[in-house]
C-alpha cells in the first residue's frame, strides 16, 4: 500500500500509516502545488491532505488510484466531496479531538481583543510604559457580557460551557433551534438579525458552505453595537473582508479577532493589518501539541481502516461511497 501525505505532520500520525503502508511525505513547509500534488500522490492508495490543498474532480481524476482522501482538519470546504462519492473515494475528517483546544483559543482572542491585550504588549517593548495610566489601553469587559454563538455545534458548544465561566448571556443561532443543549449551555435561540443587534461579542463557529459564505457583510455588520467585537475561528470566507476592514476602519464595531482570513494567509500588506482595532493570528485555533497529535493519529486511523475496507471513525461519505458502488 502506498500513502502520500501533503505536509510533514506529528509523528505520531506518520508512524501508525508506516506500520502498513509506503508513506511518501511532501517535504517544504509551503503545500504542494497542483502539479506537485499530482506528482507527490502519482500511484497513491491514500491520501493525507491539509485543509490548505483543494481536492476536486480534477485531481482525483490525475491520480485515479486513490481510494481515500483523509482531511487532518475537522472543515472540509476544501474537498469536493461529491466528485469524491461519485469516483468511489472515501473523505474523512478529524472532528472531536480538536473541539476543546478550539474553544480556548476562541476564548484567548476574545479576551485579547477585549481587553487590548497586543497593542499593550507592544506599547511595553517599544519602551512606552512610563507609569500606571487611568485612562490607558482601555477595554472592554468580557465578564457578565453578551455573546452571540453563530453556529451551535460541537465547538459553540464548547464555547458556550466557558463563557458561562464568565457569567455571560449566552444567544446562539443556527439551522434550528437545538432544545437538547440548550439547558446543558445555558444558551438561547434567536434568529440572526436579533443577535447581531444585542451581542456585545459575537463569535462565529459554521462550516464554510455556499450557505455560509460571506453571511457577515456590510449589512450584519450595521445591525452589531459599536462596541460589538467579532471573533473568527471558522473559516475566513464566513465573513465579508473589505466590508469588515470598512466597519473597523469607520467604527461601526468595536474591533475583531481573527484566527482565519478570507485570502488566506493575509498578506502582511493587507488594509486589516494596520487597524489597531483588529488581532489576527494564523489559524492556529488547534494547535496545541496534544491536539494536533491526536489529529494527526485520527487522520491515519482513518485513512488506514479506509484503505482496509473498513468503516473509519470519522468519514464524511462512507455509507455514500459504498451506495455508490452498490448500484
Ligand atoms: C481547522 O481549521 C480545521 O478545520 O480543523
Amino acid at each position: 500500500m502506498r500513502i502520500a501525505v501533503t505536509r510533514r505532520i506529528p509523528d505520531a500520525g506518520l508512524a501508525l500509516l508506516a506500520e502498513a503502508a509506503e508513506v511518501v511525505v511532501w517535504p517544504k513547509s509551503l503545500p504542494p502545488n497542483r502539479e506537485e500534488l499530482i506528482g507527490l500522490t502519482a500511484g497513491a492508495d491514500g491520501l493525507l491532505t491539509l485543509l490548505t490543498e483543494r481536492v476536486d474532480g480534477e485531481l482525483l481524476d490525475a491520480v485515479p488510484t486513490v481510494r481515500a482522501v483523509s482531511n487532518m482538519a475537522v472543515g472540509y470546504d476544501n474537498i469536493d466531496v461529491e466528485a469524491a462519492t461519485t469516483r468511489g473515494v472515501v473523505v474523512c475528517i478529524t472532528p472531536d479531538v480538536l473541539t476543546e483546544t478550539t474553544a480556548d483559543f476562541t476564548f484567548a482572542l476574545l479576551l485579547a481583543v477585549a481587553r487590548r491585550v497586543k497593542p499593550a504588549a507592544d506599547a511595553v517593548l517599544r519602551g512606552e510604559w512610563k507609569t500606571w495610566e487611568p485612562l490607558g489601553f482601555l477595554g472592554q469587559d468580557v465578564y457578565g457580557s453578551t455573546l452571540g454563538i453563530i453556529g451551535m455545534g460541537r465547538i459553540g458548544q464548547a464555547v458556550a460551557r466557558r463563557a458561562r465561566g464568565f457569567a455571560m448571556t449566552i444567544l446562539y443561532t443556527d439551522q434550528a433551534p437545538r432544545p437538547e443543549i440548550e439547558n446543558e449551555v445555558g444558551a438561547r435561540f434567536v434568529g440572526i438579525d436579533q443577535l447581531l443587534r444585542e451581542s456585545d461579542v459575537v463569535s462565529l463557529h459554521v462550516p464554510l458552505t455556499r450557505e455560509t459564505r460571506k453571511m457577515i457583510g456590510a449589512e450584519q455588520l450595521r445591525m452589531m453595537k459599536r462596541s460589538a467585537i467579532l471573533i473568527n475561528t471558522a473559516r475566513g470566507g464566513v465573513i465579508d473582508t473589505e466590508a469588515l476592514a470598512d466597519a473597523l476602519e469607520s467604527g461601526t464595531i468595536w474591533a475583531a479577532g481573527l484566527d482565519v482570513t478570507d485570502p488566506e494567509p493575509l498578506p502582511a500588506d493587507h488594509r486589516l493589518l494596520r487597524l489597531p482595532n483588529v488581532l489576527v493570528t494564523p489559524h492556529i485555533a488547534s494547535a496545541s501539541e496534544v491536539t494536533r497529535t491526536r489529529m494527526a493519529r485520527l487522520a491515519a486511523e482513518n485513512l488506514l481502516a479506509a484503505l482496509r475496507g473498513e468503516r473509519p471513525p470519522r468519514s464524511i461519505n462512507w455509507e455514500a461511497v459504498r451506495g455508490h458502488a452498490q448500484s
